[in-house]
């Protein structure tokens, strides 16, 4: 039997903090105010250079580097965002790109804060199926870039951040034991980025009303989020055959501490069994829990053979929970170290040097087909049109 383990994990956060202080001197709130109702002291905010990708790519460089792998050996890539670089292509293709991880698949996952949970149960059912070895799982957000810093609702509580795991292929016990995916469509309009999709594209009026940000009930997310965790916590714990005194950490999705606080209590788990680093990052959605397992084993929190549960919620709606035998990272090898870094170099040379080439063969085989070159129609004057054809086929009949 397979089993998908986590061999690595790792973290990127931006440099520059935003306190609380600093938001209070923006909107009309305070540090008292925030704290007491949300837990948050400081965030970190994406500065003009860093995006999603290059937090991505920094948090999968630190997980691959625990892991003692390369990205060649990478199978598959899933970066799990609702702030992703762009609709399309996907995050994942520009991370695959950036690691070099030239064997791999690569696609973003949307399931809005549930998102890592949700990818790291799509990694592990590949690996168990026998389709990957090695899985790259990311959650990563740049949330300031679509937050209304004018909402004093909504700002105060995002922040930026990624986190990375590795899973890998092991026929011993352990690693994912235990995953549970869950939606409510019909809150939908709780948690939502109303502009920016099909249904309603970007425009002056879209702008002016502020519909590009972040639109939240908070209360009655607070409520969802509340009945849920709990929920979702025990059904995994069932499901992985333990009970919830076994259970050595609880990695909740950082939102809110009063929430997670209220779950603790209704799981009857003391707090120093629940990891909580919401006052240093503020809800950074999809990449709070993998920010979080990294500084949980990176502390020692986490070690080998630990039981941990973490549970996800948000936007969508939608939940889930993973049920983790925590794992020894593989042996460092700081030889290894010195390759990877040449590897991401001559990954970088091998990009560019493919755009090279594509640009180059644009421009010679390009002018060779008319249809590429100057973009007119390649059917020849004389070789009746689509249109044409099927009314001469319906004259025949
Ligand atoms: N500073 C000062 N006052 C504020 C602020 C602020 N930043 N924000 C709201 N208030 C005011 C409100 O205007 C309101 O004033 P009023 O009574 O005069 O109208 C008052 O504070 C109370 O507002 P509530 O919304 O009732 O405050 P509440 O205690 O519910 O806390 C909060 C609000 C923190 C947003 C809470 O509802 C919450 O955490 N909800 C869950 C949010 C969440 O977890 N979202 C993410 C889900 S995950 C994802 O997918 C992104």
């Amino acid at each position: 039997m397979r089993y998908a383990h986590i061999v690595g994990w790792g973290k990127a956060l931006p440099q520059r903090i935003m306190t609380n202080d600093d938001l209070a001197r923006i909107v009309d709130t305070s540090d008292a105010w925030i704290r007491e109702r949300t837990g948050i002291v400081e965030r970190r905010i994406a500065g003009p250079h860093e995006t999603t990708a290059t937090l991505a790519i920094a948090a999968a460089k630190e997980a691959l580097e625990v892991a003692g792998l390369s990205g060649h050996q990478v199978d598959l890539i899933i970066v799990a965002t609702a702030t992703p670089e762009h609709i399309f292509p996907s995050t994942a293709s520009l991370v695959q790109d950036a690691l070099g991880a030239d064997h791999a698949g690569a696609f973003d996952l949307s399931a809005a804060c549930s998102g890592f949970v949700y990818a790291l149960s799509m990694g592990a059912d590949a690996i168990k199926a026998g389709s990957a070895e090695t899985v790259l799982v990311i959650g990563a957000e740049t949330l300031s870039r679509i937050v209304n810093w004018s909402d004093r609702s909504t700002c105060v509580l995002f922040g930026d951040g990624a986190g990375a795991v590795v899973l890998q292929a092991r026929e011993q016990p352990g690693g994912v034991m235990a995953t549970l995916l869950r939606s409510d469509g019909s809150g939908a309009e709780l948690l939502i980025l109303p502009a920016g999709g099909s249904k309603m594209p970007i425009t002056p009026e879209a702008l002016a009303q502020n519909l590009h940000t972040i639109k939240m009930n908070g209360r009655e997310v607070y409520r969802f989020a509340s009945r849920i965790l709990d929920r979702a916590a025990r059904e995994v714990i069932q499901k992985a055959g333990w009970n919830p005194e076994q259970v050595d950490l609880f990695v909740p999705h950082q939102a809110n501490l009063r929430i997670i606080e209220s779950a603790a209590r209704a799981l009857n788990i003391p707090m120093d069994k629940v990891f909580c680093n919401i006052q240093s990052y503020g809800n950074t959605s999809a990449a709070s829990i993998p920010i979080a397992l990294a500084e949980a084993a990176a502390t020692g929190r986490l070690r080998p053979g630990d039981r941990v549960v973490m549970v996800g919620f948000g936007g969508g709606l939608t939940w889930a929970a993973a049920a983790v035998q925590w794992s020894e990272p593989r042996a460092f090898h700081r030889k290894g170290r010195t390759w990877r870094q040449l590897g991401y170099s001559l990954a970088g040379l091998r990009s560019r040097a493919r755009r090279l080439l594509r640009h180059v063969e644009d421009r010679i085989f390009g002018s060779l087909d008319p249809a590429l070159s100057n973009g007119k129609s390649s059917t020849p004057a004389n070789r009746p049109r689509p249109q044409e054809q099927s009314t001469t086929s319906e004259q025949k009949r």
